[in-house]
């Protein structure tokens, strides 16, 4: 380290230069030591998101992420093994009915999972609002549930991708998040590290997301997509819209009962439950399953509640109140007061998607600060997509919070968080691209 001239690397960036693999995993290396100051890090993060990462230095910085800790071996489970990963939005509950739907599927999932990251909710916070559920499992504990019921979700072990962990607070608190190198190697080493042999993405596009330009997005899943194959991974990639929540839920408990829902077959042509049919169709084909008969047998797992059993089974075997899928909204913790705003007459022209997720936040549903206790009941229930026709007495928004004032201060705010105005307005479609899977096999 002692020959490590950080300044003159830092400076390199700062003129648009690159550096190499060698350089840049003994620069982070000593980051993860304690040898490089932050603030070192955090001018060659904003450095590279202004001036741009090359593709090798995206590569590198993959290599150096994964061999900052412990990978997971996965080779003991029969059946093939999946990973998906979304790059975080609003009212995204994919995973809790993806995963149920794969392993329904004859697919094996031990997903580890994140919490909430700014303005985008969290899978493991959201679990943790059923009732007893634990999301702390050992490797042996995730092992042998995926072997019996073919899925876990658990959290990520401090030792798996720590450099992850730590680049990404940093980059939380120094608007260094959006930046395909650094999103694809953030998502791709934990990939790696957790050990699938088949990897889907679902890159995010719009307000709600990290990254908001569509053709960005599509280079962002390109970028994921040839890392993941060139480590022997088969990866694949949707990318879909975040420019609105894509479940009505926007909040830990809401988003769950919403996710149940889905499940249950009461949110037929939803949003929600067409990408999360697209995802796990997708993750079939990636697994050698032809494509339309990859897409009906998921259809079909859903309509005839093999996925809400698999669910059940989740639930049951990581300690929560199985009876949450009966009766999701009884079961959860529910918020004290609830507000309904119904706007005039008009079409939904779009939302400012990121307040709505900080909305949320505000209302306790997020952090503001790393380790805030959140409020698992409160957030939003968000009933009109872009397009929709209002006729002045139908209900857009419903507030879950905890104190009259909170509901109020956000009730207040919604006209300017979703766009109603006179003119007609277009959907907007659901699933832009699809990158990585329609090729031979
Ligand atoms: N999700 C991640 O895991 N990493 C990023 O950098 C962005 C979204």
């Amino acid at each position: 380290v002692a020959t490590l001239e950080v300044p003159v690397l830092i400076a390199r960036k700062r003129d648009g230069g690159e550096l190499t693999a060698d350089e840049l995993a003994a620069f982070l290396g000593a980051y993860l030591d304690g040898e490089v100051e932050e603030s070192q890090v955090a001018a060659f993060l904003m450095a590279g998101v202004i001036r741009g990462f090359t593709e090798a230095e995206a590569v590198a910085l993959t290599e150096v992420l994964v061999r900052s800790g412990e990978t997971v071996d996965l080779s003991a489970l029969r059946g093939p093994t999946v990973d998906k990963h979304s790059t975080g939005g609003v009212g995204d509950t994919t995973t809790l009915i993806v995963a149920p739907l794969l392993a329904a599927a004859g697919a094996q999932l031990a997903k580890l999972s994140g919490r909430g990251l700014g303005h985008t909710g969290g899978t493991l916070d959201k679990l943790e609002a059923i009732p007893g559920l634990r999301v702390d499992l050992s490797a042996d504990e995730v092992a042998a549930q995926v072997s019996s019921i073919g899925l876990a979700v658990a959290a990520a072990t401090a030792d798996l991708v720590p450099l992850d962990k730590k680049l990404y607070a940093l980059r939380d608190v120094t608007a260094t998040v959006a930046s395909q190198a650094l999103i694809a190697s953030s998502v791709m080493s934990k990939k790696l590290a957790g050990g699938a042999d088949h990897v889907l993405l679902d890159v995010k596009v719009g307000d709600g997301a990290f990254l908001t330009d569509p053709s960005e997005a599509t280079a962002l899943a390109e970028l994921c997509v040839r890392i993941g194959e060139a480590h022997g991974r088969r990866t694949g990639a949707l990318v879909t819209d975040m420019s609105q929540p894509l479940g009505d839920g926007v909040g830990n408990a809401i988003e769950i009962a919403v996710a149940i829902e889905v499940l249950r077959g009461e949110r037929q042509g939803e949003r929600l439950t067409e990408v999360s049919l697209a995802l796990a169709g997708a993750a079939l084909e990636l697994t050698g399953v032809p494509r339309d008969e990859a897409h009906g047998r998921v259809e079909e797992l859903l309509a005839d509640g093999s996925a809400l059993d698999r669910f059940r089974s989740f639930v049951a075997a990581q300690g929560g109140d199985p009876s949450v899928v009966d009766e999701p909204r009884s079961v959860l913790p529910e918020a004290p007061v609830t507000a309904t705003w119904v706007p005039d007459e008009g079409s939904v022209q779009g939302f400012a998607c990121r307040r709505l997720g900080e909305l949320a936040g505000r209302l306790g549903a997020g952090r503001m600060r790393q380790g805030d206790t959140l409020d698992l009941a409160v957030g939003l229930e968000v009933h009109v997509r872009t397009g929709d026709r209002l006729d002045g007495s139908s209900p857009a928004v419903t507030v879950h919070a905890r104190t009259d004032a909170d509901a109020e201060a956000v009730l207040a705010e919604l006209p300017t968080v979703v766009h109603v105005g006179p003119e007609p307005a277009d959907p907007v479609e659901l699933v832009q691209a699809r990158v990585g899977l329609d090729r031979a096999t």
